[in-house]
C-alpha cells in the first residue's frame, strides 16, 4: 500500500511514533441540572452494585491528554465519533466575545470584541501547525490512533475537513482503518458562489466516514424529493386525493418458461422483458387498485407518495446551508448547523449509544446528541467553547444532567513529575495522601507532616490544565523523536516505539523545592531558607507557592500568617514589610474574603494571585512573559426569610487578565462582565452542583438580578455562586446560610 510519510513520522529506530498514553484521572468540576440528593442516589446505585446512572461529559482539556485518559473506561466502546478539528492554519483560537449592553442605560453600551488566544491556546495551535503540514499530519495521526481504539467494532468516525488537508488525511486515515474501512466521502455544500475571484470558489468541506469493523452501525437516512421530482414523477391523484408516480411492471430480461412469463389480461411482455411480480402478486395489486391502464393499454404500478420513504442519502449534501445567523447561532466562528450532525448521529447510530467529540467547539455534536437520545462525551480545549457549549446544553427543554470535568491536578501533577524529575509511572495517580505529604515536603525542606491541609477539589479558580508532553519527559509513555526522511531504517518501518517509562527518581523533598524555585524565579522572586510556609520575597513582600495538587485553603493561610509573625525580626530572611504574596493553582471558595480578613486582623496585607497554567510551556517561560493575577473577586448579597434565601451579586472585579485596556474602558458596569452565574444551595465540599443558572444568550440579553431557595429542613447550608465572565473564566464563592 502507498504511504504518506511526514517529518517526524519515524523516529531515529525507524519505528512510528505514537501519541501520549498517560491515563490521568478526570476530575469533576460540576454537575449540571441534578442536585446533590440525585447525584448521591446515583452513586449509591453504584456502591451497591446496581449499574450507576449514566451522565454525559463535558470535559474542558487538551485531546492529547483527553483521549488517553478515556482508553481505560472507553476503549471499544465508543459508537460513533465526528470531528471537526483544526483544519486551516486560520485564527482557530480566538473568539469574538460580547460586551452586554446594560439594559438600565438608554444608550446603546454592547460592544464585541476579539479574545485573542491565551498562550497555552497557541501552544496548542503550535503543536498542530509549528512545523506545518508535517506537524499536523502527526498530530492529526496520533488523534485518529487513539479515537480508532475508543471505537466499538461496529463504530464509525466522521472527520469533517475542508480542501487544505482532505487528502492527506484520507491517506492517514487509510492507514489507520484500513483502506477497506473507508465508507465515503461526503462532500458538503455550505453555501453558493457568489462573487467572481481569479478562480474557482470553495463552497464545500469534505467529511472522511470510515468504520472499524465490517458492519457499521447504519441506518438508512432519505431526503424528501425535490419540488420537480414530485411535479414531474408523482403528478397522478386518485379519487382519494392520494399523489402517486407510474411505475413500470415489466422488468428487462427474457425469462421464458418461468413464472415470470404469463399472460395477463390479454398482455405478454415485450420481446426481452418479464414480468415484475408473479400472476398471484398482479391479482392482489389489482384489487387493491394499484393498477393503472395507459392509454397503450399497458399496465403500469401506482406507487404512491405517501408510502415512499424519499430519496435514499447518498454522498453529495447540497441540503444544509452553513449556520449564519439565525436562532441556532452562538457567535462562534466555526459552529457547524444541527442538521448536518443529525443526519450523521441518525444515520451512524441508535438511541442509547455513545457519541464523542473531542474537538466541540460551540458544542453542537453534543446538543444534537442530547437532543437525538444518545450519550455523549464532548471535549475542547478552549475554556470559552466549554462554556458555550454548557450554555447551548442547557437551553434544550429537559436535558438530562450533565458533569464537567477536567484533568486539574494530575495532569499539573504529570508536568511537575515530567518536568522536576520523578518515576513517570507515579505521575497523575499519586494519592491524596500523598498529595498532603507533598505539601509538606515543599517548603524548602520541611519535615514530612508538617503541612496539612485538605487535597483539591478541582473547583474554584482554576485555570484550565494544559501541558506539552513532549516536555513532561517522565510521563510520556512512548517516545517518539524526529529524524530527517533519509535517516530512517525501512526495516524497522511499522513498528511502534515501545513505551519509555524510566525517568530519573528522585525523592519528594527535591521536587517540591525544584518546583518552588521554579516558580519564584518566573514571578521575580528570591528563595528564602529556613521557613515551611514562606518561600521567596520580592520587593520587601513574602511569597508562598501553593502546591500543584491542592487548593491553597484557609488552613494554609493560617500556617503562612502564624510563621510570618513569629519570623518578623527574626534577621537575614525575615520579612522587611508587612506583605504577603499567595501564588496558588486554585483556592479554596471563601479564600478572598475570609483569608483577607483574617490576614488583616493580624495585621498582614495578603494578595492572592493564580499560577497561570502558561507556566507549563517552555516556551511561555523562555519568553518571559507570564504573568501571575489576583482572584476575581465576587459579592454578593444574602436574605434569609425562614426556610428561604435570597441571593443578588452586587460587584464583580476581575483581574486585567488577557482584556485590553480598551475592552476594560468600555466597561460601564461591573455586571457587563458577568456571562452566567448558578448556586450550589448545599456544597458539601466536592463538587459544585448547579441546581439554578441564569445565562445571557444571543437573544436575551439580559440576567437573573435574585436567585431564592426554600430549604426542606432547618440547619447551616454553604451555598456556593459560581460566576463565569464573558470570556469564559470561573469565579467561585461560598457563603453560611442558616435557615430556622
Ligand atoms: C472547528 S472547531 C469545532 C467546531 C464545532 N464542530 C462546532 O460545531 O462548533 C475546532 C475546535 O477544536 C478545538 N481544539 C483545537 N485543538 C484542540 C486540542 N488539541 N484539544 C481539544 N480541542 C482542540 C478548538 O478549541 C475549537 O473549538
Amino acid at each position: 500500500m502507498a504511504e504518506l510519510i511526514w517529518d517526524g513520522k519515524y523516529d531515529k529506530a525507524g519505528r512510528k511514533t505514537a501519541p501520549l498514553r498517560v491515563a490521568l484521572p478526570f476530575q469533576d468540576v460540576e454537575t449540571v441540572n441534578e442536585s446533590r440528593q440525585e447525584r448521591l442516589k446515583g452513586l449509591l446505585d453504584f456502591s451497591q452494585g446496581r449499574k450507576a446512572e449514566w451522565r454525559n461529559r463535558l470535559i474542558w482539556g487538551d485531546k492529547k491528554y483527553v483521549l488517553p485518559s478515556l482508553l481505560p473506561e472507553f476503549a471499544g466502546k465508543v459508537n460513533l465519533i465526528y470531528i471537526d478539528p483544526p483544519f486551516d492554519t486560520g485564527a482557530d483560537f480566538s473568539f469574538t466575545a460580547t460586551l452586554p449592553d446594560l439594559p438600565e442605560t438608554d444608550e446603546d453600551d454592547s460592544a464585541s470584541f476579539t479574545k485573542e488566544p491565551s498562550i497555552i491556546e497557541q501552544k496548542a495551535y503550535r503543536d498542530t501547525w509549528g512545523k506545518g503540514l508535517d506537524s499536523y499530519l502527526e498530530w492529526f495521526h496520533h488523534t485518529v490512533v487513539l479515537l480508532h481504539e475508543c471505537l466499538a467494532e461496529s463504530g464509525s468516525l466522521y472527520v469533517h475537513l475542508d480542501w487544505h488537508v482532505s487528502f492527506y488525511a484520507k491517506a492517514v486515515l487509510d492507514e489507520v482503518f484500513g483502506v477497506d474501512r473507508f465508507q465515503s466521502e461526503i462532500i458538503w455544500k455550505r453555501k453558493d458562489s457568489n462573487k467572481a475571484g481569479t478562480t474557482l470558489a470553495v463552497v464545500t468541506d469534505t467529511i472522511l466516514f470510515y468504520s472499524k469493523g465490517e458492519k457499521p452501525t447504519w441506518v438508512p437516512q432519505f431526503l424528501p424529493y425535490s419540488e420537480e421530482r414530485l411535479r414531474k414523477a408523482y403528478g397522478n391523484v386518485d379519487d382519494s386525493g392520494r399523489r402517486y408516480a407510474l411505475s413500470d411492471l415489466m422488468a428487462p430480461g427474457d425469462r421464458k418458461g418461468t413464472k415470470a412469463d404469463y399472460e395477463w389480461k390479454g398482455v405478454r411482455p415485450r420481446s426481452g422483458r418479464h414480468w415484475s411480480y408473479t400472476i398471484e402478486k398482479m391479482r392482489q395489486l389489482e384489487a387493491e387498485g394499484r393498477i393503472f391502464w395507459n392509454s397503450a393499454g399497458i399496465p403500469k404500478l401506482k406507487v404512491y407518495l405517501d408510502e415512499q420513504e424519499g430519496v435514499p442519502l447518498a454522498n453529495l449534501w447540497q441540503d444544509i446551508p452553513m449556520v449564519k445567523g439565525g436562532k441556532e447561532a452562538v457567535t462562534f466562528p466555526t459552529q457547524k448547523p444541527e442538521a448536518l450532525l443529525e443526519r450523521i448521529i441518525k444515520a451512524s447510530s441508535n438511541e442509547g449509544d455513545l457519541v464523542l467529540d473531542c474537538f466541540c467547539g460551540s458544542g453542537t455534536t453534543a446538543v444534537v446528541a442530547e437532543k437525538l437520545g444518545r450519550r455523549w462525551i464532548a471535549c475542547d480545549l478552549s475554556r470559552f467553547a466549554i462554556h458555550t457549549t454548557r450554555k447551548r446544553l442547557l437551553q434544550i427543554e429537559g436535558v438530562r444532567p450533565f458533569v464537567v470535568q477536567n484533568l486539574g491536578k494530575y495532569e499539573r501533577q504529570a508536568w511537575q513529575a515530567g518536568e522536576f524529575g520523578v518515576r513517570s509511572a507515579e505521575c497523575g495517580v499519586r494519592s491524596e495522601e500523598e498529595g498532603t505529604a507533598n505539601r509538606a515536603n515543599q517548603a524548602n525542606g520541611a519535615e514530612e507532616g508538617k503541612r496539612t491541609s485538605k487535597a483539591g477539589d478541582g473547583m474554584g479558580n482554576e485555570e484550565m490544565p494544559a501541558k506539552h508532553a513532549e516536555d513532561a519527559k517522565g510521563s510520556e509513555i512512548v517516545g517518539g523523536g524526529s529524524v530527517p526522511r533519509e535517516e530512517r531504517e525501512e526495516k524497522t518501518r511499522g513498528t511502534e516505539a515501545p513505551p519509555t517509562t524510566e525517568a530519573p527518581p528522585t525523592n519528594g523533598a527535591e521536587v517540591q523545592r525544584a518546583y518552588t524555585e521554579f516558580i519564584l524565579k518566573l514571578y521575580h522572586a528570591k528563595p528564602v531558607q529556613g521557613y515551611s510556609w514562606l518561600h521567596g520575597v520580592r520587593e520587601g513582600r513574602m511569597v508562598h507557592v501553593g502546591t500543584v495538587d491542592a487548593p491553597v485553603s484557609l488552613s494554609d493561610v493560617r500556617s503562612i500568617a502564624a510563621e510570618f509573625r513569629k519570623a518578623v525580626g527574626t534577621g537575614q530572611d525575615a520579612p522587611t514589610t508587612n506583605a504577603v504574596d499567595v501564588l496558588g493553582w486554585e483556592f479554596a471558595f471563601e479564600i478572598n474574603e475570609m483569608a483577607k480578613q483574617q490576614a488583616a486582623a493580624a495585621k498582614i496585607q495578603m494578595r492572592f494571585l493564580r499560577i497561570p497554567r502558561d507556566v507549563m510551556d517552555p516556551r511561555a517561560v523562555e519568553q518571559g512573559d507570564i504573568k501571575f493575577f489576583e482572584l476575581a473577586a465576587l459579592s454578593v448579597a444574602t436574605k434569609v426569610e425562614k426556610r428561604k434565601a435570597t441571593l443578588a451579586l452586587t460587584d464583580f472585579v476581575i483581574p486585567p487578565d488577557d482584556v485590553s485596556e480598551e475592552v476594560r474602558r468600555a466597561v460601564r458596569h461591573w455586571e457587563q462582565w458577568v456571562d452566567y452565574w448558578a448556586v450550589d444551595w448545599d456544597f458539601k465540599g466536592d463538587t459544585f452542583h448547579n441546581e439554578w443558572q441564569t445565562y445571557r444568550t444571543r437573544r436575551s440579553k439580559g440576567l437573573e438580578k435574585e436567585a431564592s431557595h426554600t430549604y426542606e429542613a432547618p440547619g447551616d447550608y454553604t451555598v456556593v455562586v459560581k460566576v463565569i465572565d464573558i470570556l469564559g473564566n470561573d469565579t467561585t464563592k461560598a457563603l453560611k446560610v442558616k435557615v430556622r
